[in-house]
């Protein structure tokens, strides 16, 4: 079986708040994804609302005909949304309001393990998979193996920032052994974060891994070989003087 692929359009909602109307349509995005054989949708909403929201959530929901898969912070806020809109899956992520993006994996203090295991004892009951985003650190791991989760999401960033340079090797060997561990805990091993068409060969190779989820490399080049075109598009317009002044 071939690696299931996440696309994240969180992006794509990012520069749509921009300038907060319509466009780009994240959920156009999804359409096209899933037309160029994406596996399931990822959306992050945040509490601060910076990129997707329960609109976007509602519209996929609705009409997108993949799984999708939110990643969300354990707010009662977040669980009451997701519990009401029922994702094929939700990731379990940590959140901080001043950070660009998602730093780390879960730390699972007994407080949050318990919470953790009876969220997602309620997810079960609404048929909703449950993921934890982990660093690879196998006692953190070991852990999460009793909180009735289904997968565990690897925590990819610290790699991806190492590829190419000497601390690449420690960073791979660190998800092979917990990607090891994950498998034979018997949790899904997926991985996810700061992965591109470049470093993801090497991600290919650890043990057991099923499910990769990819946002800002793909969203990145997709920007750059559009961009052309766009250009085009516009170019071809003022090449036609002869309907200038005629509207
Ligand atoms: N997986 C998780 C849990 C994430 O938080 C993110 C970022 O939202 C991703 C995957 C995608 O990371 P990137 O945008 O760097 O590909």
């Amino acid at each position: 079986m071939p690696v299931r692929l996440g696309v994240n359009i969180d992006h794509v909602a990012t520069l749509r708040q921009a300038r907060g109307e319509f466009d780009p349509d994240p959920l156009a995005a999804a359409h096209l994804a899933r037309l160029a054989g994406a596996d399931q949708i990822v959306l992050h909403v945040r509490e601060d609302r910076r990129h997707a929201n329960e609109t976007d959530l509602r519209r996929f929901r609705e009409t997108a005909s993949l799984p999708i898969n939110l990643e969300m912070a354990l707010t009662e806020e977040m669980m009451s949304i997701a519990l009401s809109f029922a994702p094929d899956r939700v990731t379990l992520v940590p959140e901080k309001r001043t950070e660009r993006t998602t730093e780390g994996g879960l730390v699972l203090t007994s407080d949050y393990l318990n919470l953790v295991r009876s969220f997602a004892e309620r997810c079960k009951e609404r048929g909703i998979r449950v993921s934890l985003f982990m660093d690879p650190d196998l006692e953190m791991i070991e852990k999460a193996s009793k909180t009735g989760a289904d997968q565990i999401e690897l925590h990819t960033g610290p790699f991806s920032r190492a590829f190419g340079s000497n601390a690449e090797a420690g960073e791979f060997q660190r998800l092979m052994g917990a990607a090891a561990m994950i498998s034979q805990l018997d949790l899904i091993v997926a991985a996810g974060h700061g992965l591109t068409l470049f470093n993801l060969p090497r991600i290919l190779s650890l043990p057991d891994l099923e499910e990769v989820n990819i946002g800002h490399s793909i969203i990145s080049r997709a920007l750059l070989f559009g961009l052309q075109e766009a250009v085009q598009e516009i170019r071809t317009l003022l090449f036609r003087p002869y309907e200038r002044g005629q509207r």
